[in-house]
């Protein structure tokens, strides 16, 4: 049985007092769940004092970043060697960093590169602004996010990288976003697998792909009913401790 993801994106909230005050709230209420990988993505500075905390039996921890060379004149970034033994996955290419700091394929690729290098598992993000889906875009933007991100991916390493669709228009529901339907996001996994498997053939079938944009412990358990998706990045849900064990739960319940 696949395993199914469920991944907390902290993004840039909760400093290094609160990120451990949550995570001793998360250990007293997370049982080991067969079959569900649970993750959470803290700030950078939090990682190294989580990960003296953390129980990897129940959790493990990713990195929202990194930079691709292990070290050297590169003012302010956090090289993915440095987080070797400390995060288990790291994020790449989310769309806040595409979008707001200017990342470009080619460094989400050595990201990627890198991460694999460091036996750091890559959570690859791709997914479609509100123009390039209205413009009909789609299908274009995601299979150049692929070529682009995964370039450097042998099939050998295919099943160590995971893929997270998330929809632009879709993240951020409470600031605005709006939610996309399970049809919606059903239309691109699709887009997605066929790529996958037309780039890598029958290797790509394990490959996990997750959800993200605006998943709540209301509507978590219709996304991961959706064929072909095995787990969920979350941004703001996963903020609130009691929200992301319920959506623990809820996945809990749908692989059962
Ligand atoms: P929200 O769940 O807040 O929409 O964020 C999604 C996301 O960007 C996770 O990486």
């Amino acid at each position: 049985m696949s395993k199914t993801y469920i991944v907390g994106n902290w993004k840039m909230n909760l400093n290094v007092g609160e990120s451990s005050l949550y995570l001793h709230k998360l250990l007293k209420r997370l049982k080991i769940a067969r079959g569900v990988e649970v993750v959470i993505a803290p700030t950078t500075l939090a990682l190294q004092p989580l990960s003296l905390q953390i129980d990897r039996k129940r959790l493990k921890l990713a990195a929202q970043n990194c930079y691709y060379q292990d070290f050297g004149a590169y003012t302010g970034e956090t090289s993915i060697s440095s987080l070797k033994g400390i995060a288990d996955y790291v994020i790449i290419g989310h769309s806040e960093r595409r979008n707001i700091f200017k990342e470009t394929d080619k460094d989400i690729r050595n990201k990627v590169a890198a991460a694999l290098r460091n036996n750091i598992t890559p959570i690859l993000c791709i997914g479609e602004t509100e123009s390039e889906k209205t413009f009909g875009e789609t299908e274009d933007v995601l299979r150049d996010q692929l070529l682009g991100g995964l370039s450097e991916v042998s099939t050998e390493d295919l099943k160590k990288v995971i893929i997270a669709y998330e929809p632009v228009w879709a993240i951020s529901s409470t600031k605005g976003a709006r939610l996309a339907s399970p049809d919606d996001v059903a239309a691109s996994v699709k887009i997605i697998k066929d790529q996958l498997k037309a780039l890598y053939g029958k290797a790509a079938d394990d490959m996990p792909l997750l959800y993200g944009g605006s998943v709540n412990p209301s509507n978590a358990g219709a996304y991961l009913m959706i064929p072909g998706i095995n787990g969920l990045l979350i941004g703001g849900a996963s903020l609130i401790a009691d929200h992301f064990i319920d959506i623990i739960d809820v996945a809990r319940r749908v692989i059962k």
